[in-house]
């Protein structure tokens, strides 16, 4: 590989500029322009409108904006709008869908709404002497955050709670303000991390001002001040359930499916290896339909995973059981979501996505993206405990496997229609192209 030299002030080239300095450092073919043009909108507007949403844009990514249709949430029908690379994750929650929708279909609950933040800070001095004044700094906070909440105050959020911590685990002298949001409609990120750098201004002035700090005690070091991705009371819970014989038109069948997909929930609430591979299918769905409809979903993960070993344990995050003859099988997690600013009210798909899925609240959509992760489950946990995943997996992989082999589109259907009834692997695959060249 030809390494490029250091560059200072590639931002400030133009996009072709860019393209240029990219082809000539890494000796890439001359075509490499064409290939990226190839990828840009001719529609001026929205292309200027995708490339800010970035730095250093030099074409678009192409994904495909799905749907699966048949959800049933709560007794309404809708549409579930997904952008996923994976082959098999829209098939799975298509399937997963129909199949529940059949039965009752998924239930939500939201626990909580609480969204959180810290300003970091080291002070020398007695913790008591801290605490002593807190209610004091706390109206100075207040005070001072107000021409910022007051916008959120009218929509019904703002600031919940201001708390003080000292943790002299970490370091003798470290305290954080841990200050909890509600945040209505909005992911609020930017409302956050701006309320909470203004705190971090207040407190540092509020110390340096006050007559009953000595000299050393005036001085508040601000480590940082930040949202938090950590959001357990910003949480959804979302179920299915029916007698066990519904399951399946074969009683016996239904009674082993529900026995063996119990049995698989509890081992990745058990083994760590199992429970990761288990909250990745789950997260299949979740992130499908978080891109679509533009919030963040790297912030959705971590703050998942982080629930996930809450109990100092990574754990599976869904739960299953038959109780008194009926199967449920359940998913409770953190899910700090947005339906106004950010991506989603910028990106023309991001906002026909919000459209296809019926317009919903951050709360309605903090359900529905945990019924995708639950449906994306649930299809994965049962093609795993009857007929295994590769079967389903591999039949949605074989168009991707032709493309790689660059066939033409009459091979393509040919082998499309061959391998409906048989065993899809690259080697059969390419064995049949053999074949069929002679
Ligand atoms: C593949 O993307 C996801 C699965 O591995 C999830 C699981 O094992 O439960 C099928």
């Amino acid at each position: 590989m030809t390494e490029p030299k250091i560059i200072s002030g590639f931002s400030k080239l133009d996009r072709l500029q860019k393209i240029e300095w990219l082809i000539e450092q890494l000796k890439l073919d001359k075509e490499t322009l064409e290939q990226l043009n190839r990828f840009q909108l001719s529609e001026q507007a929205i292309q200027q409108l995708i490339a800010d949403l970035s730095e250093n844009q030099l074409s678009n990514f192409h994904l495909p904006f799905s749907v699966a249709p048949n959800f049933r949430v709560d007794g309404k029908v809708l549409t579930f709008p997904l952008v996923t690379e994976e082959s098999s994750v829209v098939a799975a929650l298509a399937k997963a869908a129909g199949y529940w929708a059949k039965r009752d279909g998924f239930h939500t609950e939201i626990i909580g709404t609480e969204k959180k933040g810290q300003v970091h800070f080291s002070w020398n001095g007695k913790p008591e002497k801290l605490s002593e004044s807190f209610s004091e700094l706390k109206e100075e906070l207040e005070r001072d955050v107000a021409p910022l909440t007051q916008n959120m105050e009218k929509r019904g959020g703002g600031i919940t709670n201001i708390r003080l911590k000292h943790l002299p685990e970490v370091r003798p002298n470290y305290y954080q303000l841990d200050v909890a949001f509600e945040t209505c409609n909005a992911m609020g990120a930017n409302f956050i991390n701006s309320c909470l750098e203004q705190m971090g201004k207040t407190l540092k002035n509020w110390a340096k001002a006050n007559g009953d700090f000595r000299d050393d005690e005036k001085e508040v070091e601000v480590i940082m001040a930040i949202l938090s991705n950590y959001v357990p009371n910003n949480r959804v819970k979302v179920w299915v359930e029916c007698p066990v014989e519904d399951l399946d038109s074969d009683a016996d069948q239904a009674h082993a499916l529900a026995m063996k997909f119990v049995q698989a929930v509890h081992i990745s609430r058990h083994d760590v290896s199992r429970a990761v591979t288990h909250n990745k299918g789950i997260f299949n769905g979740i992130d499908a339909l978080a891109i679509a409809t533009g919030n963040d979903f790297r912030a959705i993960e971590a703050g998942g995973h982080a629930f996930a070993a809450s109990s100092g344990q990574y754990r599976g995050l869904s739960n299953a059981g038959i109780t008194n003859g009926n199967f449920w099988f359940s998913l409770e997690m953190p899910l700090a979501v947005g339906v106004v600013g950010g991506v989603t009210s910028l990106h023309p798909l991001a906002k026909l996505a919000m459209q296809i899925i019926g317009q919903p609240s951050a709360r309605q959509l903090m359900g529905y993206l945990a019924v995708a992760g639950l449906a994306s489950n649930w299809s994965a946990v049962r093609a795993l405990v009857t007929t295994g995943i590769q079967k389903g997996h591999m039949k949605m992989h074989l168009s991707n496997i032709l493309n790689s082999l660059q066939v033409s589109d009459e091979q393509k259907q040919a082998a499309m229609l061959y391998f409906q009834h048989r065993e899809v692997s690259f080697s059969e695959v390419q064995n049949y192209l053999k074949e069929h060249a002679k």
